[in-house]
């Protein structure tokens, strides 16, 4: 599914790019949004959402004082910068460019002018950005690297699934962790496909499935038309006759499949069966571009039972290539239940060929991530590290909202040598991001 409306989309929201979505694609919307009131035209412009996606991934838009000569220089660069295709080229927060605004405006009002910023007007763009890679979570990737290699390599009258849990608490980095491993397959050409469960769904019955099939139809949308033409024929050789309920699961799919001979409910007896069939000779359409495909189940705990059932059944399918199965999950929710059945049943058949468990970051990851991200050196890093990992137990979710915490209390400074005031100062005890205590210290 595309995320995002086509015209104001960022680019990582738009395809498979190397970045993860986060707040920077909002101000690439607003960045759209500026534009169109500057200059009263989009910065590109498409007629269907396969150009728009191409557009938003590779076209450059045309710069705005080349449009409006009056619209003043400084005010373009902003935008422009906005418009950046990799999120870490714009403007890290919009607190940061607030700032610069600010600037702006208090230079107009001052000289009536915003030809260029005075020296020393700049506002300090330096903003707490969200780590671009994982810390200390080498051998974790090379575990997975390993056990796609064996997926790859398997050996066997016929193709197999393998699957991989990966556990922790919420926030341990479960889904950074598969998100990481995924981004470099995809660059190097391989095919993944995510389904990632909510809370709400789970009464929902083949809802992660249907999202497996939807980010799939989503893929074939957006590559390159050759490779298009090539997907459009296989699918509808592969799942013609059973289209129909491969549109109700995912809408997308009515694009890529125009005959649709025959209706059935994907979840109802037989069809239950030839549902599977169906399911893994799309997988294979997939699978077929570089082996294994590899399908991510973020927070299994959530995921339907039916969508369990169908990706169980998986591992004794009819598979045309070797499939990788990476789930992730809160470790609490591994015991009892469905997802305890479900695992049970993988672990003794030797499905389950990798259990990882997402612990606390250790010292040198924290303190290198430190360094990173507020951009400051050795003893000062380790001091903060020392004592954020010691307040979140190194939980990489707690511990990143701690340094923000501290960020935006005016604590810490992103790209400055040392601390304003020190943050030891804090008071003791464990800090999570429902403690009272971090607001009375932070005031
Ligand atoms: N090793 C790491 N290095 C840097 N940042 C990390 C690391 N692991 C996780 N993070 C960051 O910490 C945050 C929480 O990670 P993530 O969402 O992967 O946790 P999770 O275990 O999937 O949690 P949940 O159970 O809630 O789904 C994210 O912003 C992620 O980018
Ligand atoms: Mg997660």
């Amino acid at each position: 599914m595309l995320a995002g409306t086509l015209a104001y989309m960022a680019p990582e929201q738009a395809g498979r790019g190397e970045s993860a979505v986060d707040l920077r694609a909002d101000l690439y919307a607003l960045g759209v949004t500026f534009y169109q009131m500057l200059t009263g035209a989009l910065p590109l412009e498409a007629s269907e959402p396969v150009a728009w996606v191409h557009s938003h991934l590779a076209r450059e838009p045309v710069v705005l004082t080349e449009r409006n000569a009056g619209i003043p220089a400084v005010l373009s660069a902003m935008v422009m910068r906005l418009l950046a295709k990799a999120p870490e080229e714009r403007y890290p927060s919009a607190a940061a460019l607030a700032a610069e605004l600010r600037r702006c405006l208090a230079t107009w009002q001052a000289r009536s002018s915003l030809d260029a910023l005075p020296d020393g007007a700049r506002a300090d763009l330096s903003g707490f950005a969200s780590p671009a890679w994982l810390y200390g979570r080498a051998r974790a990737l090379d575990e997975l690297r390993r056990l796609h290699r064996e997926a790859t390599e398997q050996r066997g009258p016929a193709p197999a699934a393998s699957y991989v849990l990966v556990t922790g608490c919420a926030g341990s980095g479960k889904s950074a962790l598969a998100e990481a491993f995924c981004r470099s397959l995809e660059a190097a050409g391989g095919v993944v496909a995510r389904a990632k469960a909510q809370q709400h769904q789970r009464g929902m019955p083949l809802a992660a499935v249907a999202e497996i099939c939807a980010d799939l139809a989503r893929q074939a949308s957006g590559s390159p038309s050759a490779r298009q033409q090539g997907w459009a024929a296989a699918m509808a050789a592969a799942i013609g006759d059973d289209a129909e309920m491969f549109i109700a699961l995912a809408p997308a799919f009515e694009a890529w499949l125009p005959h649709r001979p025959r209706a059935g409910d994907a979840n109802t007896g037989q069809a239950k069966t030839r549902f599977l069939q169906a399911f893994c000779r799309l997988l294979g359409v997939f699978g077929s571009v570089a082996p294994p495909l590899v399908l991510v189940l973020d927070d299994l705990q959530w995921t339907d039972r039916e969508s369990l059932e169908v990706f169980r059944a998986l591992r004794q399918a009819p598979l045309q290539q070797p499939l990788l199965v990476i789930g992730t999950c809160r470790t609490d929710a591994v015991e009892g239940g469905a997802l305890a059945e479900w695992l049970a049943a993988l672990r003794q058949h030797g499905a389950l060929r990798g259990e990882m468990a997402m612990t606390p970051l250790d010292a040198p990851a924290l303190t290198a991530l430190v360094a990173d991200t507020l951009r400051c050196g050795g003893a000062r890093a380790q001091a903060i590290a020392q004592l954020a990992g010691r307040k979140t137990g190194g939980n990489p979710l707690f511990f990143l909202q701690y340094l923000r915490v501290l960020h935006r209390s005016d604590l810490l400074r992103v790209g400055a040598a040392d601390t304003r005031r020190d943050p030891r100062d804090a008071p003791p005890g464990p800090w999570t991001p429902r403690s009272p205590r971090w607001t009375c210290w932070a005031c």
